[in-house]
């Protein structure tokens, strides 16, 4: 058969840089699930879409056949009418070693239109200039699943963009150095669930730690109820370690209501609304404990808000 695409070794790669891109590859390549999208979309209120310009852009394909179209294309697609879009716009790409010959795309729709476009040079590459180009001048809200290996590039670019955006992420990036500049500077927060089910590329379902991360507004979060805020002393004694520098742990949704210094918390406070309750991040990096001489899990430190 004819090759028309070059191998990776004649584009300049070396056999360690392939074996890195097929790894990344393979964390990247898991498909969000249809009931995950419609679940968490469901949350909120409909009329942040009536008349905006969804824009999903990583490896969200749209096909004829439904079974290969992105959960989040298809979602928009089926709801296009009862949301009230203005359009929507869906990008893939041949980034995965697979496809790497595939030709990208932009798919899309508005109230009368349908159309693919096959750009000349496109990549589908969410830093694809023509990809920046309609984050820049046409979205308004972009959702979607970000490859795993690419997913700092893929916040700070959307994060900079302005845009509202509704995205599923790993969940420990509230405590992850890499992050938590934009959790303590709310400019983004935790959507409503918790993502553990994934498709891979065959359809079969596994396992990953995801969760929804958005800078839309939350109303009437169900997590709250995981906090305890009580003063220090009504909080159980195995509950409020503290580290060898003297750094109070406070664990299993206890948090103190009248303690004055940073304490640190586990990622799930984060999601589960600690920020929106009159706490705020104190450091920019992970905080990690050490108790008697030995290391716990990373938290993240905080404090209650003057
Ligand atoms: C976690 S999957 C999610 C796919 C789809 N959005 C979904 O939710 O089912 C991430 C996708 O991003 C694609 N991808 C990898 N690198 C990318 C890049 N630089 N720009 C855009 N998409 C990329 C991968 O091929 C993969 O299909």
């Amino acid at each position: 058969m004819k090759r028309t695409t070059r191998s990776l070794e004649e584009r300049g790669f070396s056999p360690k840089d392939i074996m890195q891109k097929a790894q990344r590859v393979k964390n990247d390549e898991f498909y969000t699930r249809y009931e995950d999208v419609e679940k968490e979309i469901l949350m909120y209120d409909k009329s942040i879409w009536n008349n905006k310009i969804v824009f999903c852009n990583c490896g969200d394909a749209v096909d004829d056949d439904e079974k290969h179209t992105s959960a989040f294309a298809l979602y928009f697609l089926r709801h296009f009418t009862e949301l009230g879009l203005k359009k929507l716009i869906c990008t893939c790409g041949g980034m995965d070693l697979l496809n790497q010959g595939a030709q990208a795309y932009i798919f899309m729709k508005d109230r009368f239109h349908e159309r693919k476009d096959f750009p000349k040079h496109y990549t589908g590459s969410f830093d694809d200039p023509l990809s920046l180009k309609i984050l820049r001048e046409e979205a308004d809200i972009v959702c979607t699943n970000p490859p795993f290996s690419r997913a700092k590039d893929y916040w700070k670019r959307i994060i900079e963009s302005g845009k509202r955006f509704l995205i599923i992420s790993n969940i420990t990036n509230a405590i992850n150095t890499g992050y938590i500049p934009y959790f303590k500077d709310k400019k983004v927060w935790a959507g409503y669930h918790e993502t553990d089910w994934f498709l891979s590329p065959k359809r079969e379902l596994m396992r990953a730690a995801g969760y929804w991360f958005t800078n839309i507004p939350i109303k009437n979060r169900a997590k709250y109820k995981q906090l305890k805020i009580v003063p220090l002393k009504a909080i159980p004694v195995q509950y409020k370690k503290y580290d060898d520098s003297r750094t109070l742990l406070a664990e299993k949704g206890y948090i103190p209501c009248d303690y004055k210094k940073p304490f640190a918390v586990s990622a799930r406070r984060i999601l589960n609304g600690l920020l929106e309750k009159g706490y705020k991040i104190v450091q920019d990096k992970q905080y990690i404990p050490y108790v008697d001489g030995k290391k716990h899990f990373a938290r993240v430190l905080v404090q209650e808000e003057q």
